[in-house]
């Protein structure tokens, strides 16, 4: 039995939807623990293309339990599309595959209006967030105000708690963020309208968990956006709201620590960011164009340009030590297959000093410039080998070197968005 945690070792987007529904065929759950409909993942079976954004990724694999536990804000009208869009494709044809846990926050019409205008209103300093309310449901929640997937199966607990709580939402958006005020009877009518159809999907994550565990099952711990924008370890204040890192797979979903057997992390060969916030190595040229049009990176929620950059090791290795991963996964490797030469930032320069530790205060990130060391590029397509040895030499060594700069073995090296483009040097569970 193994129970894996898969984490960002970046800024989001490494590519951990992919990476999940690999190791999916080992595990009879998998579990969403953190964030809500900010995050997409994008699969692609066969020719198949399917963007997830809440719902975990083994949903593709029939007969897999998903869960959505209690650390996640969720939005019911997205979850439900999302839910519609498996049906028509044919997943999802047994709806017990699927639970919510009760504690799941709500993400209610003011939370995004009110993460809207107030990115609006910020102007320069904006987050660059993707509006979809995260932030503030997270607010509520830990300000005792929030509205739990529970608490809207009940209609009369619903409608008081949104009596309850508008009247102050109200006052802010008006008052301060000059918005029209929002109707309770509106939300209560559109919510209410959502719940019959949520019922079913109503659970507690710690306790299936604890049965699933006592059965021998393995567990896939799936996590959204990247170690970076964790809210206390991240790049804070241009982070999402929630832990992103490994610890909040515990804190959110029920199970201790020592249930834990192995914490994967997700990389690029390169970097990419969304929104604002420090990027050292980021690429403001025509490499930075280069990479951004050969990994095709926009968003897969938000449709927005990513910014790029080179292969940053200071800031994995931040990730590493944060999450306490037992390995890398290695992605879009094949990116790169064109590229000459290919640079990797080992340390940052800071005034006179030389640091290789990932600094926390932002006002030092800021002022740091990249050190790089250069690698030969391999020049050629790797994206139909399938076993590593059969890599070209070149490959490996930009392996060996992640592997020595970071002291973390890379356990899997994707070569193309495809299942079958996979390498796995060892298996977690
Ligand atoms: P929020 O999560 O919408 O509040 O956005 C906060 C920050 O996290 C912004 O910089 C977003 O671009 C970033 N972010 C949120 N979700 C993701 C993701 O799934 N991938 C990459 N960046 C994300």
């Amino acid at each position: 039995m193994a129970n894996v945690i898969i984490v960002g070792a970046q800024w989001g987007d490494e590519g951990k939807g992919k990476v999940v529904d690999i190791y999916t065929e080992h595990a009879q759950n998998v579990v969403r623990y953190q964030g809500g409909n900010n995050a997409g993942h994008t699969l692609v079976v066969g020719d198949e293309k399917t963007v997830l954004h809440l719902i975990p990724s083994g949903i593709l694999h029939q007969g897999k339990r998903c869960i959505i536990g209690n650390g996640v804000v969720l939005d019911p009208k997205v979850f439900l599309e999302e839910i519609d869009g498996l049906k028509k494709k044919g997943y999802l044809q047994d709806d017990s595959q699927l639970m919510v846990d009760g504690a799941v926050n709500i993400i209610m019409p003011y939370h995004k209006l009110i993460d809207i205008a107030r990115e609006r209103k910020s102007g320069a300093k904006k987050i660059g967030t993707t509006g979809r309310g995260i932030g503030p449901t997270y607010e509520d929640k830990v300000g005792r105000r929030g509205i739990r997937f529970a608490d809207l199966l009940k209609p009369e607990t619903f409608k008081h708690k949104v009596n309850e709580v508008l009247p102050e939402k109200n006052f802010y958006l008006e008052k301060f963020l000059g918005e029209e005020p929002l109707s309770a009877e509106a939300i209560i009518e559109e919510y209410l309208g959502y719940a019959d159809r949520l019922r079913g999907y109503l659970g507690r994550a710690s306790t299936c968990l604890d049965v699933a565990m006592k059965d021998g099952e393995n567990i896939l711990f799936e996590g959204a956006q990247g170690s970076l924008l964790d809210v206390d370890h991240g790049t804070y204040p241009y982070v999402t709201s929630s832990s992103t890192i490994a610890a909040g797979a515990c804190t959110g979903s029920g199970v201790g620590p020592h249930c834990i057997d192995e914490v994967i992390g997700i990389s690029k060969a390169y970097v990419t960011r969304v929104g604002e916030g420090p990027f050292p190595t980021e690429l403001e040229d025509e490499m930075g164009e280069r990479l951004r049009a050969a990994g095709n990176e926009f968003g897969a929620t938000t449709g927005r340009p990513r910014r790029t950059g080179w292969l940053d090791i200071v800031a994995l290795r931040e990730a590493v030590r944060t999450n306490g991963l037992t390995g890398i996964a290695l992605t879009k490797t094949d990116v790169l297959n064109d590229l000459e030469t290919i640079k990797v930032c080992t340390a940052y320069r800071y005034r006179e000093q030389l640091i290789e530790e990932f600094p926390q205060d932002l006002d030092i990130l800021k002022e740091c410039t990249p050190v790089y060391e250069e690698i030969p590029g391999w020049q050629c397509d790797i994206n139909s080998i399938t076993e590593y040895a059969t890599l070209p030499q070149k490959v490996r060594d930009y392996v060996d070197r992640i592997e020595a700069w970071t002291g973390c073995p890379v356990v899997l090296v994707s070569v193309g968005p495809r299942r079958s483009e996979t390498i796995i040097r060892t298996n977690p569970f």
